[in-house]
């Protein structure tokens, strides 16, 4: 039997360290088992991928995001979107469509890694630009692999068997205590553990799993913990290892929850729209 050839895709890094940008690829009408081959591999390969404008109704994006596996459904249920609780929308509109002023989850704002509040965390996730602002509102992003590489060798030592506590109530009432969980969300996600360092699992390669949901160590007191998990969350970006996302409306992005950080930044909420929606693949349990 003749092997699958892969077929080639339009690939132009966004910078020397990660993110892609695939041109010629319309997710509207699904793809092929070959094209999904080639897209997986770039993903694999370059962390965070950009697709270009295009009209993606939602049922598509779930559809896509379901080629990567199963798809999160997520606990915070006030964010489920056009009737696909697989979807979670980000918009400051009101119902005229007018900017409300409010931002709809500062949690956003720092760099944190979806679903790592989670037994079984984020793979994938891949979010559409409906609306974007004239300024702000970015996805900035951090190479993980990149940060473990940098780290010296005492510091790789200290870390290899080191546990961060991830608490979703934690880093939600932290940065939107107006508008915390609820008992019952909460009873759903107690806190969890996860490594420091970890292995991808497909590339194989160490990276470093921590961002804002992170709450403290294991076995540390909490206070000496909380400090710890500041310094390392600073210390794991680099500037030169980060690609900053500028939107235009209808592109797509999609990352590797597994080895990038994330954040979006500021706009002005009162005077401009962003509307985005959302949904994450769910990967494994991290080791
Ligand atoms: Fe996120």
């Amino acid at each position: 039997m003749a092997a699958r050839t892969v077929p080639k895709l339009d690939i132009q890094p966004l910078t020397p360290h990660l993110g892609a940008r695939i041109r010629g690829v319309r997710l509207t009408d699904g793809v092929d088992d070959g094209v999904f081959a080639a897209i997986y591999d770039a993903f694999l390969r370059h962390q965070v991928l950009l697709f270009e404008p295009q009209d993606l109704p939602p049922a598509a994006q779930v559809a896509f995001a379901r080629r990567f596996g199963e798809v999160q459904v997520h606990v915070m249920a006030q964010y489920h979107a056009d009737g696909h609780p697989e979807l979670y929308r980000l918009s400051n509109l009101d119902e005229q469509g007018r900017p409300s002023g409010k931002h709809p989850d500062r949690g956003t704002l720092a760099w944190h890694t979806d679903g790592s509040w989670s037994h079984i965390t984020g793979q994938a996730t891949i979010i559409y630009g409906e609306v974007v602002p004239s300024r702000g509102g970015e996805t900035h992003f951090a190479d993980m692999y990149g940060a473990y590489e940098r780290l010296d060798p005492a510091w790789r030592q200290r870390l290899e068997t080191m546990r961060a506590v991830h608490n979703l109530d934690f880093s939600r009432t932290r940065r939107h205590g107006e508008d915390p969980m609820t008992e019952a969300q909460k009873r759903e996600r107690p806190p969890v553990d996860h490594p420091i360092v970890r292995t991808h699992p497909q590339t194989g390669r160490r990276c470093i799993y921590l961002g804002d949901h992170a709450e403290t160590i294991v076995g540390m007191p909490y206070d000496d913990g909380r400090a710890l998990v500041e310094q390392l969350n600073a210390m794991i970006i680099h500037p030169d290892l980060t690609y900053e996302h500028r939107w235009t409306a209808g592109e797509l992005l999609l990352w590797d929850n597994r080895c990038v950080l994330h954040k979006a930044t500021a706009f002005d909420e009162a005077r401009e729209g962003r509307v985005v929606r959302r949904c994450t693949v769910l990967g494994e349990v991290p080791h």
